[in-house]
């Protein structure tokens, strides 16, 4: 291998490389919708919503427009609003808190388990306990599934009984996992997933799903979807948006369910070779016994300051990273007045500091993998 290739940069995100897999396929499955031109809930959407429903088991399924659509129509149609507390925890993406705000609700901001990286119960609690005493109603919570792994369903679900709260798991980064033999999907009252082209099931634009066993929330949510339409075409019954999936995004995502699972396999794989070439000079993530992980970013912890460091020696080697989050939702400017869950949020901000996600995707080559191994090894070892 001469110097040159060494050194040519790897890409973070291969979508090229599933391009190679799976580009006729797909690109004869949007011809078709070019041919039939039922650009907008045309047949591949009604299909999609079937399929989606048969591979995680949910009895509904309303794809939506993208992943921060699929959180907000739920609220919408829970009629969450002014003075209610949404409780989510703040080491995740902003959308997820996002949404939250939308609707004129208070996102209540909570620290998560270390281990996992998930919403922590004993947070949750003493966040509820929070927005009480701020005179808010807390109506739900979204937990979210991080970085591909689900969070601790048990744990939330009897917190948000006992307080009488709704469950929408946001599961935008780890639609394909599954909590106890179960795939996410079925947890709580609904669960929104994202198509982002970079996410584990990506399709060629924006694009989310909303899952659910609630017959009356799926048709609520069919409605919402366009603009609150009512069972006449022209009488709207309530606020809605425009938020429908693209049909030709359908057809994208039904060439690409059919090898989700050997694409999860695969990033399976690639996530055990970075632990056993990694374990011993980073923290590398933890999957819980009882859950397992899609892998949709492979997050690991350098403590000690020395994380920004090894993003540049990395950068050098063309080795690219991404730090997801470099400041927690409550460390934002737009979220900074929100509450925070009593005791505050030590873990995520801790978090914020440590951690550095490594190139992760199924056609990662073991070639690429213990080039990027070394790559680690070597700028920690300076
Ligand atoms: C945790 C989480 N929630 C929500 C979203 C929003 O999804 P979308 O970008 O499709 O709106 C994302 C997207 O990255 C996410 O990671």
């Amino acid at each position: 291998m001469n110097q040159h290739t060494r050194l040519d940069p790897i890409p973070f995100v291969d979508l090229a490389a599933q391009r190679r897999r799976l580009g006729k396929s797909i690109d004869e499955a949007v011809g078709r919708v070019t041919e039939h031109c039922l650009f907008i809930n045309g047949p591949e959407v009604t299909r999609l919503e079937a399929e989606l429903a048969a591979y995680c088991g949910a009895r509904h399924v309303v794809t939506c427009a993208s992943g921060t659509d699929a959180l907000l129509m739920v609220l919408m149609a829970k009629d969450v609003g002014p003075g209610d507390a949404v409780l989510c925890p703040s080491f995740t993406f902003c959308a997820t808190a996002e949404a939250a705000a939308l609707v004129g609700a208070t996102p209540v901001l909570v620290d998560v388990d270390e281990g996992t990286f998930n919403i922590d119960a004993a947070s949750l609690a003493r966040g509820i306990a929070t927005a009480r005493k701020a005179g808010l109603k807390p109506k739900a919570v979204i937990p979210v599934d991080l970085f591909g792994q689900p969070a601790d369903f048990d744990a939330i679900l009897s917190v948000a009984a006992a307080e009488g709260l709704f469950v929408l798991d946001d599961a935008a980064q780890s639609f394909g996992a599954s909590y106890k033999g179960r795939r996410l999907g079925t947890f709580g009252l609904a669960t929104a997933t994202s198509f982002f082209p970079a996410k584990p099931l990506g399709c060629y634009g924006d694009g989310g799903a909303i899952f659910t066993d609630d017959a009356a929330l799926a048709d609520k949510l069919r409605s919402i979807r366009v603009h609150g339409h009512g069972s006449e075409k022209y009488d709207n019954v309530r606020l809605g948006l425009t938020a429908r999936l693209d049909t030709i995004q359908a057809a994208v995502l039904i060439e690409k369910l059919k090898i989700f699972d050997d694409e999860i396999a695969a990033r399976n794989r690639v996530a055990q070779r970075y632990a056993s070439g990694l374990g011993n000079v980073v923290t590398v993530p933890r999957v819980a016994d009882d859950r397992t992980s899609i892998w949709a970013v492979y997050t690991v912890r350098v403590p000690g300051g020395r994380r920004d460091a090894l993003a540049e020696a990395l950068k050098s080697q063309g080795v690219p990273t991404m730090i997801y989050y470099p400041k927690s939702v409550h460390q934002q400017t737009a979220y900074s007045h929100f509450p925070v869950a009593d005791g505050g949020l030590p873990v995520s901000e801790r978090l914020s500091k440590d951690v550095i996600a490594l190139p992760m995707h199924p056609y990662l080559d073991e070639a690429t993998q213990d080039r990027i191994i070394k790559a680690v090894r070597d700028a920690l070892a300076d």
